[in-house]
């Protein structure tokens, strides 16, 4: 009799199979008078397009309430693998600024995965507490991938992922972990090395290895001095450089594929041209401006069959010929002051097979790149004090305060920003 029931069991288990991994991040919003604050949370969740069945809940019931939430799906296509990807943004508006975690669940990863994980979990820690340094809450670091990454077992390959942080800390990744509840099975895949700098490094493996690893990371901002953070209430904590502000997961699977006659790029593999940007590149674009990134590669003995994206929901591809892409895209109002991270390959196909070049991911920010434009504002304040105000006072608090509204109304934390003269009148 235990046989019929263990039938049974696969077969429940295969039906909800279908979870291809999810990025979250995070951007405060605002800041309300009565000190409740508002956070938007935007995510990417990959899974079987016919079953729907992973969530985000808020386990605590310490998150606020949704104020808004919107979603948008994509068919994203890649044989043998084929996957929807949901695009959301939830707001979340709390009656303070305290932290609060995110859970995601139901239902399990695809099947086969060689790592033996099964369940979907994945957590997000929200910190929006006052920073000392910038005099505002956190940013989480903001990243992005794809739902499928491969590469043949035979080449060797090192993955840096995105790492961009809007708050300048400092970034680190490690395997999520089950001891701080962040996955119910934890094994990393042993096919792939992680640095603490979020580089995943392939070494070419045996073929008993090929078929899809789980990959469950955890990436965290750490401040580059010590901090205090401030509460609504007034409460306040200091921490380290060894203190994770923030934690938001990045989950996808990485296929290892059947090994390759030459890893040299541009022959199976395909290879990027110029003017692809490099990866961890940063672009800028001004609202309401199109933004388009041109994609060039090519492969000389298989053919490039497609483009895989993952960006902002109304982000764009045209195929304009043999190897030659473009990602377009014209941020709205709504979408201005923060960085939007977009990750891509280029697939080849020679026999049946597919082939991805190297993953490249870069950093778009809505406002003006502050490098190519030589812009100079000059700024004149009338400052009232009682006493009289020093030199080295105003550089470390006024300037303070407007390198501070600067970066909340979306330029850039390295824009530079002096004191040119003072006035005692
Ligand atoms: C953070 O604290 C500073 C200094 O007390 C204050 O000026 C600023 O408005 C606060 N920011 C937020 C987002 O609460
Ligand atoms: C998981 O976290 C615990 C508690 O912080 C730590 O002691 C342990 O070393 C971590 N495990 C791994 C595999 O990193
Ligand atoms: C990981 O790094 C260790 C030490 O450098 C090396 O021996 C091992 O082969 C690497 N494993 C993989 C899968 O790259
Ligand atoms: C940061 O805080 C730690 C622990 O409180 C302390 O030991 C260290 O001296 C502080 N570092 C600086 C630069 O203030
Ligand atoms: C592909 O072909 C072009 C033109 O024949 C040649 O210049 C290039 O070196 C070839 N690429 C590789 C990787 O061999
Ligand atoms: C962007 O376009 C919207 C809608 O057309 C308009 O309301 C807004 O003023 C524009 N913003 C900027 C900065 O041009
Ligand atoms: C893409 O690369 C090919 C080969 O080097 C080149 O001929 C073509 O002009 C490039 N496309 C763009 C848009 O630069
Ligand atoms: C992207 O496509 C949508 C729907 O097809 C269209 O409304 C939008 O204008 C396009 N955006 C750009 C930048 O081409
Ligand atoms: C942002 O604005 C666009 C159009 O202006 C709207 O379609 C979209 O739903 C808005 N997004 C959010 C998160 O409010």
């Amino acid at each position: 009799m235990p046989l019929p029931l263990l039938l049974l069991l696969l077969v429940c288990s295969s039906q909800a199979s279908h979870y291809h991994g999810t990025v979250m991040t995070y951007y405060p919003k605002n800041t309300n008078a009565d000190g409740s604050m508002t956070v938007e949370l935007q995510y990417n969740l990959n899974f079987h397009c016919s079953l729907d069945i992973t969530s985000w809940t808020c386990p605590s019931n310490n998150c606020g309430t949704v104020s808004s939430e919107v979603a948008h799906s994509v068919t994203k296509d890649s044989s043998p693998f084929e996957w929807c990807q949901r695009d959301g943004i939830i707001s979340l508006e709390g009656p303070t600024n305290a932290p609060f975690q995110l859970l995601l669940s139901g239902g399990d990863w695809i099947n086969f995965i060689r790592n033996s994980i099964g369940s979907v979990k994945a957590v997000t820690l929200v910190e929006l507490r006052n920073r000392s340094d910038t005099n505002q809450a956190n940013r989480s670091p903001q990243t992005n991938i794809l739902a499928v990454v491969r590469v043949p077992s035979n080449c060797p390959r090192d993955f840096n992922l995105l790492t961009f942080d809007p708050d300048g800390d400092q970034v680190k990744c490690r395997y999520a972990n089950s001891t701080l509840s962040e996955c119910d099975q934890c094994t990393p895949p042993s096919v792939l090395n992680l640095s603490t700098s979020c580089t995943l490094s392939f070494s070419p493996t045996d073929s008993i290895n090929e078929g899809p690893w789980a990959v469950q990371l955890v990436m965290e901002d750490f401040p580059t001095q010590n901090i205090t953070l401030t509460q609504t209430d007034g409460v306040q904590t200091t921490i380290t450089t060894n203190n994770a502000i923030s934690k938001i997961p990045l989950q996808f699977v990485f296929n290892v594929d059947r090994a390759v006659p030459s890893c040299t790029e541009g022959l199976y593999l395909p290879k990027f041209l110029p003017p692809t940007p490099d990866n961890r590149a940063q672009l800028y674009t001004p609202v309401n401006q199109t933004l388009e990134i041109s994609i060039n590669a090519t492969a000389n003995i298989s053919m490039i069959s497609d483009l895989l994206f993952s960006g902002p929901y109304n982000m764009n591809q045209t195929t304009l010929g043999a190897g030659q892409f473009i990602l377009s895209w014209t941020p709205s109002e709504n979408q201005t002051g923060k960085s939007h991270p977009v990750c891509f390959v280029v697939q080849a196909v020679f026999n049946s097979v597919t082939y991805q070049s190297e993953l490249r991911c870069v950093i778009v920010n809505v406002g003006y790149d502050p490098y190519l434009i030589p812009i100079f504002v000059g700024l004149k304040m009338k400052v009232s004090a009682l006493s009289s105000l020093s030199e080295d006072y105003i550089i470390d608090n006024i300037i303070k305060v407007v390198r501070a509204e600067m970066l909340s109304q979306g330029v850039p934390s390295d824009f530079p920003l002096s004191l040119i003269r003072a006035k005692l009148v």
